[in-house]
């Protein structure tokens, strides 16, 4: 009876011991969810800023611009009102979210476009380690008639975590609503990314270089980076066309070419807020020019985001951010010679 009691009492006292290791010792699962939390309250979560569009009148210190709300809405209703809805989201490794250098390489896609897709994947737009950077890549698309193509981008999502999808119509005009529902996302999902590339699919970028970029720029909040359009003519006709009705100006402000540019996280929030005021514009570089001016955001123009294709040369794209207008067939073959050229001037890990 004694002996029982004893026993009874020491293995009380192992299972309590064993039970307080576990706590001190084992890292559970909620506990790495508190501290997750904790690290998210930290910074304010974020909640999607109420929309006020309105006319609004701009300037840039040389010319003024005045955007007609009401004209906007006349001919580009959707636009203006559509309320960003995501069908498909990327996976973030809990390392990425919770990075404080995290570079975002987002591209824009279309459904169909699956080939370049994997072109992509196959060279630069993969997860990569780059000093104290992680970088991410991630897709952008919206939606088509093309059941296959949806079915395709759903599969890839599954294999790849890496497609953001909205639930509008792809078409030219609609890709402002790229832009605009991404710094959304941008802003309630990774309010603390470091850096964000915007690229297409149809071009070579550099990983490793953007992140070299980032490091030496990151003093530099209010600045977006890319190639500078300077005194851009409004035209008339053709795909690029703008009504007089919508815009009667001649001449665009500053804004960076679509193929290829990079901005600091913390213009995002100022970014994200001007895109609920401003009228939508049709065009998605000329409107993210529209919201950066809204923002009091400065530009830095630099030679090493090729926005127009340069005759292949390994040492040059090795120095290269990007280059745009790369076929994926091309894009396999060029990534292959740039990996193993040896170049006097290049990043650490291009050096001979
Ligand atoms: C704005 O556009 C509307 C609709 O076309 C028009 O009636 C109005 O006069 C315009 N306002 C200005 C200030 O141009
Ligand atoms: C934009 O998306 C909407 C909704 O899916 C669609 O009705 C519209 O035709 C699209 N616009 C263009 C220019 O493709
Ligand atoms: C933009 O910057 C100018 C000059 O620095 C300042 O006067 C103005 O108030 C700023 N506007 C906004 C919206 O921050």
């Amino acid at each position: 009876m004694r002996r029982n009691l004893l026993h009874l009492i020491i293995s009380t006292i192992s299972i309590v011991l064993v039970y307080f290791l576990m706590i001190l010792f084992w890292e559970s699962p909620s506990g790495k969810l508190s501290r997750r939390a904790q690290y998210n309250q930290d910074r304010l979560p974020p909640h999607s800023l109420p929309v006020a569009r309105g006319s609004v009148t701009l300037s840039d210190g040389s010319y003024t611009y005045h955007l007609n709300f009401s004209q906007f809405q006349l001919e580009f209703p959707y636009l203006q009102t559509y309320r960003c809805s995501l069908t498909l989201t990327p996976h973030l490794q809990p390392e990425e979210e919770m990075a404080t250098k995290l570079l975002l390489m987002a591209i824009k896609s279309h459904p169909s476009s699956g080939a370049r897709r994997a072109a992509l994947r196959s060279t630069w737009a993969r997860r990569w380690e780059v000093e104290d950077y992680r970088v991410k890549p991630i897709f952008l698309v919206a939606e088509t008639e093309q059941r296959g193509a949806m079915e395709m981008v759903r599969a890839e999502n599954e294999e790849f975590g890496d497609i953001l999808q909205w639930d509008f119509t792809e078409g030219h005009h609609n890709l402002s609503l790229k832009e605009r529902c991404f710094l959304e996302w941008l802003h309630l999902r990774l309010p603390h990314v470091a850096f964000v590339f915007k690229g297409d699919d149809d071009e070579y970028a550099n990983p490793e270089a953007l992140v070299l970029y980032a490091r030496e720029h990151d003093a530099f909040p209010q600045t977006l980076h890319g190639h500078i359009q300077y005194d851009t003519r409004v035209m008339r006709e053709a795909k690029y066309r703008i009504s007089e009705t919508l815009y009667p100006f001649h001449r665009f402000p500053l804004f960076l070419s679509g193929g290829g540019f990079m901005f600091p996280g913390t213009s995002v929030l100022p970014l994200y807020q001007a895109s609920q005021k401003l009228p939508v514009f049709p065009l998605d570089d000329v409107y993210v020019g529209f919201l950066s001016l809204a923002a009091n955001l400065t530009y830095r123009n630099d030679a090493r985001f090729i926005v127009v294709r340069r005759e292949f040369n390994p040492c040059l794209y090795k120095l290269a951010l990007v280059v745009h207008g790369i076929q994926s067939d091309e894009l396999v073959k060029i990534w292959k010679e740039v990996q193993n050229a040896c170049c006097k001037a290049a990043p650490p890990n291009g050096k001979c």
